[in-house]
């Protein structure tokens, strides 16, 4: 069973946003969940984006080891973090049928102390796979393990779909990160993603939290924008970080050099950002265990 909160609290430090050569800001030791699964069933609103840039500045903060484990077939995180496909022998698909060890599947990227459990092609096929195994919600969980002790923050990257996949992170995880594009029909989607996370909670996982919700993509100029931004925050309140994440054109470019785009552009406004949302994550961490 994957064994939580017996770690010591660390100290972190975000980069401060002003200026890369500036001193580390120190924000704290409130503990972060450990795992944390970025998850929305609808496409292309900025999982992956969110689940590689948050590792990259939760390493930047604490100085120590990620790992990112891609549960998504179409393998995105695994490139983006610039992991070639001849490094993608295993991954989370022998992981979930019990083909390999967690050991075994870990590659490290180009940025040093950020691992990743590929994917491979075969996760495709994973469900069918999975459907007549025994535990077949938990495989992840379980094959998670020990392997929890050796990383500060694990960061799961999900699939755009409410499957057997994404059923495995969110067994395994402490906490959902959801990604939000402020669009028309935000609201249906992050209803219908609540009601499973209950379900979730319910039948296998009874400690899983919502982290918060993250406004994607957003222009600030764009009339919907706002108007969705507030239904949302209307809807969920605090649990609605106040960062948003602006469209920019750099956050989009970094995945094709295989490189977070705090490595990439440090200045742009993506990654400005995404140093803003972490910083906000962990003072509001520290608000809710003081
Ligand atoms: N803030 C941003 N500004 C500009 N482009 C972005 C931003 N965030 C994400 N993108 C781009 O939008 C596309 C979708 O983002 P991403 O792949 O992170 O979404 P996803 O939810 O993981 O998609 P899928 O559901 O297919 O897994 C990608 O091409 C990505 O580079
Ligand atoms: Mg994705």
């Amino acid at each position: 069973m994957v064994e939580t909160g017996a770690e010591p609290a660390k100290t972190r430090t975000i980069p401060d946003t002003g200026d890369d050569n500036a001193p580390q800001d120190a924000v704290g030791s409130a503990p972060l969940p450990k795992i944390l699964i970025i998850a929305n069933q609808k496409g292309g609103v900025g999982k992956t984006t969110t689940a590689i840039n948050l590792a990259a500045t939760a390493l930047a903060a604490i100085g120590s080891r990620v790992l990112v484990i891609d549960l998504d077939p179409q393998g995105n995180a695994s490139t983006g973090l610039g992991i070639p496909q001849s490094a993608r022998s295993r991954g989370t698909y022998d992981l979930l049928i019990g083909e390999a060890e967690i050991g075994d599947t870990i590659v490290t990227s180009e940025v040093p102390g950020l691992d990743v459990v590929p994917s491979t092609v075969d996760l495709a096929g994973a469900e069918l796979d999975l459907i007549d195994m025994e535990r077949r919600e938990y495989r992840l969980r379980d094959a998670i393990g020990g392997a929890v002790a050796d990383y500060d923050y694990i960061f799961v990257d999900c699939p755009p779909s409410l499957n057997l996949l994404t059923l495995n992170g969110l067994v395994a995880a402490d906490a959902v990160m959801v990604p939000l594009q402020c669009e028309f029909f935000a609201l249906e989607g992050l209803t219908h993603l609540l009601r499973t996370l209950d379900r979730v909670r319910r039948s296998f996982n009874p400690d899983l939290e919502l982290q918060g919700v993250v406004l994607t993509m957003a222009d600030a100029r764009n009339n919907l924008t706002n108007m969705v931004a507030a239904d949302v925050r209307q809807f969920l309140g605090d649990k609605v970080y106040e960062t948003m994440i602006p469209r920019n054109v750099r956050v989009s470019e970094a995945p094709s050099h295989g490189k977070p785009v705090l490595l990439y552009d440090f200045k742009c406004a993506g990654s400005q950002a995404y140093i803003q949302l972490a910083r906000e994550i962990l003072h509001r961490d520290e608000d809710q265990s003081s």
